[in-house]
């Protein structure tokens, strides 16, 4: 479907969606729906559970993040369940300011953008619709209408409480447009558009000095001051500052700690109250989630002022810390490479798995336990499973800093790094040893960066090199063993065949001479060493393969040289091992003859194929491989 029909449709369901009548026919369809009359937390809420909640473990994931926001599970789980649901239900948070505080580039302004976002397509849907008072600049809850002394008496029939009061600009169109008849007011649906500025706003502090609360509450229009001749007239008011604007959903406060504090006071009586003052009216009541945000450095700084204690004490604080597993690490950086102009170069793989290691490598903080190094949690925090620690241990760990993941490098620092190597060098394709070289050249010119740190920070580089050198031979280790295929099945067989024999107390016969023969057992344990098969442990793992293949059998499947995985890799280790000459001399010789050309041009045609290089990167890293082998 080409973009204008896609314009062209959407325009269309729109206007399907579209709803007008009067505050009576309004009051018919709550009867029906009575949950059109939620607040703008409730529906926020409502949003969020309406993308599905995953159970795991003891934790609730809520997918409504899942697309945007990775490795952060546990932080959208505490602030869906400490802040939005709470506030859903009407508690004293909502009225609180949400404050997400988090290192830079920890995915803050993602986040907001995603509830915003989400917000504008909920609207759409029939369990977010939203109405509000026809022709209102505030866009405000038509429910306002229903008189103080009735509210009571409205709830004991609706079932719903009304909080708020009219507006005084509507106050004042029931008077003159509506002859006071609240009935006939005039209600609409509404859909939210940050760019219409209907019910998404954004408010970034300029200046302090200049900052001008108008931006933020609306201001007088004078040219139409002489036509209702009173300043106090609200038809002469603009209700058009980011609050107004917001109104029944959501208003982002960029940089709330860097505004005056002057300016936040204002704020006081909208978190409390839940209205605001705006020029020389009375309150306006006003139903919108703020959400703001900030740095560790920024708040601290921010709580230490005395004068900042009232306006301190009406903000929900939730931290927003860095991710730290290095497989959705990995994801960040691919979107954002997708998102970037250097999404065409070709980046080899691992690249981004190593610089990953890095990054978390970076934030996170040595335990107490004398058994679990860096490394070892890095690997923990990924979902590894190593022996001698459960799901307990890993829990244990991340209680141990409570402000683990508050610091380290950044995303954006890596992706900085990234894209500079590549320009600077008019690379077309780049591997893991290009970054990480870059990101040790960056650290020096990294502002933030203490020298203490600096240290830490280089041996995690040489931690995340020797982890890439382990891959880089385990990848070359499979491309040699790939077009070994055959080998790797008769070493297999062969395998099996003593296994069975040994299992069974039985003899093997000599294909040849027809001679009766012991099982092998150099040959067994040969390959059971290769993953650390104790001498003692042997008996059960053959045991174990043995019932792995007749339960193959049984369902009729073949068991083959996959069908085991870890039996696998100890062919494979062996089959290498065996190899490992011919590899060192195949990938470290400067004029290779006929049958290694032949050898090497296979292993990197198997890169290519099967494991997603292209050929420059994979000669790169067989050379690199050769060289490792060599030394
Ligand atoms: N956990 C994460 N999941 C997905 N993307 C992330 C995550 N953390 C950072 N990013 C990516 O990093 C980049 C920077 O994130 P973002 O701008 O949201 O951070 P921020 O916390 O608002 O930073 P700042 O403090 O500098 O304003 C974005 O491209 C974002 O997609
Ligand atoms: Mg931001």
């Amino acid at each position: 479907m080409d973009i204008l029909k896609k314009i062209q449709d959407h325009r269309e369901q729109e206007e399907e969606l579209k709803w007008e009548g009067t505050f009576s026919e309004y009051l018919e369809l709550l009867k029906e729906r009575p949950y059109l009359a939620q607040s703008a937390h409730s529906r926020v809420y409502n949003m969020i559970k309406s993308a599905g909640v995953a159970e795991e473990h003891d934790h609730k994931r809520y997918k409504f993040f899942d697309e945007d926001i990775y490795g952060l599970d546990e932080a959208m789980e505490k602030l869906v369940e400490e802040y939005f649901h709470p506030a859903a239900r009407r508690l004293d948070v909502r009225k609180r300011i949400l404050l997400l505080m988090g290192p830079v580039s920890g995915g803050k302004s993602t986040l907001v953008n995603l509830l915003k976002r989400g917000m504008e397509k909920y609207t759409h849907t029939d369990e977010g619709a939203v109405f509000a008072i026809k022709g209102c600049p505030m866009h405000e809850d038509p429910l306002h209408l229903v008189p103080n002394h009735l509210r009571k008496d409205f709830q004991d029939e609706y079932g719903i409480r009304v909080e708020g009061s009219l507006s005084p600009l509507n106050t004042m169109r029931v008077e003159t447009e509506y002859d006071g008849r609240i009935e006939d007011v005039l209600v609409e649906r509404i859909f939210f558009s940050e760019d219409k500025r209907t019910g998404i706003g954004t408010f970034s502090p300029s200046d302090p000095k200049s900052q001008d609360i108008a931006d933020l509450t609306g201001s007088i229009d004078f040219s139409t001051i002489a036509q209702y001749g009173s300043e106090s007239d609200p038809r002469a008011y603009r209700f058009d500052g980011e609050l107004n604007k917001a109104n029944r959903g959501i208003m982002e406060f960029q940089e709330m700690l860097k505004c005056d504090e002057k300016f936040l006071w204002h704020l006081l009586s909208l978190t409390q109250e839940g209205n605001f003052k705006a020029g020389r009216f009375a309150l306006i009541s006003a139903d919108e989630l703020i959400i703001a945000h900030t740095n560790e450095a920024e708040y601290r700084s921010f709580i230490a002022n005395k004068k900042n204690e009232a306006l301190h004490s009406r903000m929900i604080v939730m931290p927003v810390p860095y991710n730290l597993k290095v497989s959705q690490e990995e994801r960040i950086y691919e979107k954002m490479i997708r998102e970037s102009d250097i999404r065409d170069v070709h980046i080899a793989p691992h690249t981004l798995r190593v610089a990953a290691m890095f990054t978390i490598l970076t934030r996170l903080k040595e335990s107490k336990k004398a058994s679990v190094d860096v490394l070892k949690k890095m690997r923990l925090y990924d979902g590894e499973i190593l022996e001698g620690f459960s799901d307990v241990d890993v829990e244990e760990l991340k209680k141990e800093h409570a402000d683990e993941g508050m610091s380290g490098i950044d995303p954006r620092y890596v992706i900085n790094r990234i894209s500079s190597t590549i320009i600077k060098k008019e690379l077309t394709s780049i591997n893991a040893l290009d970054v990480l070289r870059s990101l040790k050249d960056g650290l020096g010119s990294h502002a933030s960066i203490s020298s203490e740190d600096k240290e830490r920070y280089l041996d995690f580089i040489s931690l995340a090199r020797k982890e890439y050198d382990e891959i880089a031979k385990k990848e070359v280790q499979k491309a040699f063993v790939y077009s070994y295929e055959e080998s790797a099945v008769t070493l297999m067989d062969n395998y099996l065949d003593n296994v069975e024999a040994y299992c069974n107390k039985a003899k093997l016969r000599d294909p040849l001479t027809g001679e009766e023969l012991n099982p092998d057992e150099r040959l067994m344990r040969s390959i059971e060493e290769q993953i650390g098969v104790s001498e003692n442990a042997k008996k059960a793992f053959r045991e174990e393969i043995l019932i792995r293949i007749s339960a193959y059998a049984r369902k009729g499947k073949k068991f083959d040289y996959q069908s085991h995985e870890r039996l696998r890799e100890a062919i494979q280790k062996k089959l290498f091992a065996d190899l490992k000459d011919v590899v060192k001399i195949t990938t470290s010789t400067k004029t290779p003859d006929e049958q290694q050309l032949k050898k090497i041009n296979e292993v990197v045609a198997t890169l290519v194929d099967e494991h997603g290089y292209n050929s420059s990167s994979a000669n790169e890293l067989l050379k690199y491989v050769g060289s490792l082998l060599n030394r």
